[in-house]
């Protein structure tokens, strides 16, 4: 069966190192048929929207998303609707992708890249599973008003609404509870339930959910905690499960536990199974088109898409074992590059991938 890939590269680096993961699927002997289409600040230049009907037409119908990244200094100003985040957001909400899985792996070889201390940290593997389409980025209602009684009469304000149906607390939980089941079969809910009711409401289903999974020891943290001892101590967590909000803080600060945020890819997917796979970092416009990006992230993103996705995990495994040999071999690009290693560009990273795949 064909295995069919929408391929949005997006803005910034984005083209350069989607390219290299190109390459690597391509090189893996499948049956897949890989069609591109803009998106976010690209998209806008061109058709005036950053998800254009026919690039979401093509995520729709495709079985995985390869993205690269969205975002640029001259779309800053852009109102709302047209910015470049709107087409990563539109793509989660309306392909139902509300399963974020962000792997935060200090590989060996890059155990100097961290800011923290190399025995907190050597060794670090953990997962934090962000839900994606709910919470306080899509609940409503949302904007602005002028306010109607009270200290603040008279004033405009700006509001938004933080918010989980039961379902989605559910779906997510029994996600973060699979993926422990297969780990150390612990799992880590993170809420902030002291003070907030949407947070007390995680805990309560989280905590139902669990009698399915007698197996899995679960804890729970507050999320100002767990932000602590993710730095203090973060070989002490396997499986994060935690909303949106909070998902997206702590997987930038796990992300930086490993010192290498152009190391990390990230799958986001929906009941079907079908998936967006993009690199944990951004558009990093200073360096775009300097042929100087880490394509690693992007090509790992390509092996999460192989394993979840087109159920290819002999071929994910490959993929993996190929960016741990060119780490092996020193060659570093230059976001990872230490003394004694050798520094290579983009695409000479993509070439010595494609090599180790052999
Ligand atoms: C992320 C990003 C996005 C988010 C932005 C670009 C909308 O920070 O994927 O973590 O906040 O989810
Ligand atoms: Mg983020």
């Amino acid at each position: 069966m064909t295995h069919t890939i929408a391929v949005l590269p997006g803005d910034g680096i984005g083209h350069e190192i989607v390219e290299q993961a190109q390459r690597v699927l391509g090189a893996l002997g499948l049956d897949l048929t890989m069609e591109q289409a803009p998106v976010g600040g690209t998209a806008y230049d061109l058709h005036g929207h950053p998800l254009p009907e026919a690039t979401l037409a093509l995520a729709k119908r495709s079985q995985a998303i390869l993205f690269g990244a969205v975002g640029g200094w001259n779309y800053d100003s852009l109102p709302r609707e047209h910015r470049p985040e709107q087409a990563i957001l539109g793509l989660r909400k309306n392909l139902g992708l509300f399963a974020n899985l962000r792997p935060a792996i200090l590989y060996p070889q890059l155990a100097n890249a961290s800011s923290l201390k190399p025995e907190i940290v050597s060794g670090l593997d953990i997962l934090i599973i962000r839900e994606l389409t709910g919470d306080i980025y899509f609940g409503q209602p949302r904007g602005m008003r002028v306010v109607q009684e009270g200290q603040f009469k008279g004033e405009q304000e700006g509001f938004d609404t933080m918010r989980y149906a039961e379902s989605e607390v559910r779906r997510i939980a029994r996600i973060g509870f699979e993926a422990a089941q297969k780990r150390s079969k612990k799992l880590c809910s993170v809420d902030k339930a002291n003070v907030l009711e949407t947070s007390q409401f995680w805990r309560d289903i989280v905590i139902d959910v669990s009698k399915d999974y007698p197996d899995v020891q679960l804890s729970h943290m507050y999320i100002d905690n767990a932000a602590m001892q993710l730095v203090r101590a973060p070989k002490e967590f396997d499986v994060i499960v935690t909303g949106n909000i909070f998902g997206d803080i702590l997987s930038d600060e796990a992300a930086m536990l490993t010192g290498s945020i152009g190391m990390l890819p990230s799958a986001s997917l929906n009941a079907s199974n079908q998936g967006l796979y993009e690199p944990s970092h951004g558009s990093a416009p200073d360096i775009a088109g300097k042929n100087m990006a880490n394509p690693l992230a992007t090509i790992l993103s390509a092996a999460m898409m192989l394993r979840y996705s087109l159920n290819e995990a002999s071929a994910a495994a490959r993929v993996e074992d190929a960016v741990k040999a060119v780490l092996e071999q020193g060659l570093r690009t230059a976001d990872i590059y230490e003394a004694g290693t050798t520094k290579v560009s983009t695409s000479q990273m993509g070439d010595a991938v494609l090599k180790a795949l052999n």
